[in-house]
């Protein structure tokens, strides 16, 4: 019985001397995962974080990343009922377990698909175009916001089918509001905080989506060509129009705000190093002259490549896994409780001392496999692993390389000057302090 197995132990909470170093570093930063780096540094790869309401036990490295990952089946489930993740998507597949979550996948997976993806790389292009269009041809540009309504253009126009523009303006406060509902705040240690404003962002969102299905219905009966595109696929399959819902918000959700942050990262750090930007840069205008990216030649920067994969270890997007222990469980010598908040840090991983050489550092060459060896299983995760690797894995590697090739294309970035870029823990891992770049082409 793990319960009463006087070989475990419980997880070490924070001592004296990590609570200190989380502090100063929290003072320094004004960020919550620099303080968790420092009690990581003092405390190793297991410990739990006893706040009031919510106790986490936080896991980093290789071994935890298996154990959280590769689990055997059920004992780590995902859904919290009480989170504001699951309120929101209800049903999406992000938030289901079990047979639920696997029929939702195996349903979805083939509109994911890389083959559909790269049938999708010329309107990619064209939404970065329609947004390039409008930036100036030298001045100043928020990365966060220009990068976000990139990504809503792309992630509408290839798994929906729509133009988001038009609605865009009406819509970006109400998905703001929807990605702060699911930040992290008070509900932490309140679950049923109020949220004032909320229900009203919830219910536009829910409005704008099922007019989508709708829509799409009455095209469909109107005997237009049936696309095989992701609101293709959901319209034909048996889900309920709700049911429906919930798969779209949960794409629109994890599928535009993961682009978004790790586009911005990258703009920023690009912008904070013109060597590596003027190299990047090189490599595109070498394989693609001044011509639009496409699937085969967007493949064939791999210069590009790295740095994506650089931006990645450094400011993963997801920068967690969140799951709960369904029993009793122990992982290296620690008993873990049936309940318990498990905290995969996947951030905390892929800068880990002991396995990655200057980790604080942006260095796009550790990835150049003709010179370095390929990160030790586990210990880059950007995308997750196992049974709940991200679906959208193919679409977003795409797309970052279309989209920062052609921004490459037209485009010269600085940061500006004194700008302090913080690491914000949104929905997702984003550059805090707002990224302004000052910008120079057309
Ligand atoms: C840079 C972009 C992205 C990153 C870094 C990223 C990262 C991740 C990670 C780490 C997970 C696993 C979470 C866990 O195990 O707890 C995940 C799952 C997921 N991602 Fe992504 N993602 C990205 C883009 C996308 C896109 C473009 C979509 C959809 C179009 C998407 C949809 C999902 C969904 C639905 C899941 C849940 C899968 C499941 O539970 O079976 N993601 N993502």
């Amino acid at each position: 019985m793990i319960a009463s197995d006087p070989t475990l132990i419980d997880p070490p909470a924070p001592n004296g001397a990590a609570s200190r170093a989380a502090w100063r570093a929290l003072r320094r930063d004004r960020s919550l995962l620099t303080a968790l780096s420092a009690v990581h540094a003092e405390m190793g790869d297991v410990f739990s974080l006893p706040l009031p309401g919510f106790s986490p036990v936080v896991l980093v490295g290789p071994a935890a990343a298996r154990f959280v990952m590769l689990g055997p089946e059920g004992d780590l489930l995902w859904r919290f009922e009480k989170d504001p993740v699951a309120r929101l998507l209800r049903h999406g597949v992000l938030v289901e377990d079990g047979a639920a979550h696997d029929a939702l996948r195996t349903l979805m997976t083939p509109a994911l698909h890389r083959r559909m993806i790269d049938a999708e790389v010329a309107t990619m292009a064209h939404c970065v175009d329609a947004r390039l269009d409008t930036w100036p041809s030298d001045g100043h540009v928020d990365a966060l916001d220009a990068m976000r309504a990139i990504a809503l253009a792309v992630l509408t126009e290839t798994l929906f089918g729509v133009d988001i523009a038009p609605d865009l303006e009406r819509l970006w406060r109400v998905i703001l509001r929807t990605l702060a509902y699911i930040s992290p705040g008070a509900w932490i240690v309140w679950p049923d905080a109020p949220r004032p404003g909320y229900g009203r962002a919830l219910r536009a969102m829910d409005g704008y989506l099922h007019r989508l299905i709708a829509q799409r219905r009455a095209a469909d009966r109107g005997g237009g060509p049936a696309r095989d595109d992701l609101l293709g696929v959901l319209v034909h399959s048996d889900l309920s129009d709700d049911l429906i819902r919930d798969q779209l918000l949960t794409m629109l959700i994890a599928g535009h705000d993961t682009a978004t942050a790790l586009l911005s990262w990258a703009l920023v750090a690009l912008g904070q190093d013109q060597d590596i930007q003027a190299r990047a840069r090189a490599e595109v205008r070498a394989v693609l002259g001044g011509a639009a990216p496409t699937a085969e030649s967007s493949a064939r920067l791999p210069y590009l490549e790295q740095v994506i994969k650089e931006t990645l270890r450094l400011y993963p997007p997801i920068h967690v896994g969140n799951r709960r222990a369904a029993r009793d469980l122990a992982f290296q010598g620690h008993r873990i409780p049936a309940g318990t908040r498990v905290l995969f840090s996947i951030f905390l991983t892929h800068r880990h001392p002991a396995h990655w050489s200057d980790p604080d550092r942006f260095d796009p060459d550790r990835f150049d496999a003709a010179t370095r060896s390929a990160p030790e299983p586990f210990t880059y995760l950007p995308f997750g692993g196992g049974p709940r690797f991200c679906i959208g894995t193919a679409m977003a590697r795409v797309e970052a390389r279309v989209v920062l090739a052609r921004l490459l294309q037209r485009f010269e970035w600085s940061l500006e000057p004194g700008r302090r870029i913080t690491l914000r823990m949104g929905a997702t891992l984003e550059p805090g302090g707002r990224g302004w770049l000052r910008v120079r082409g057309g």
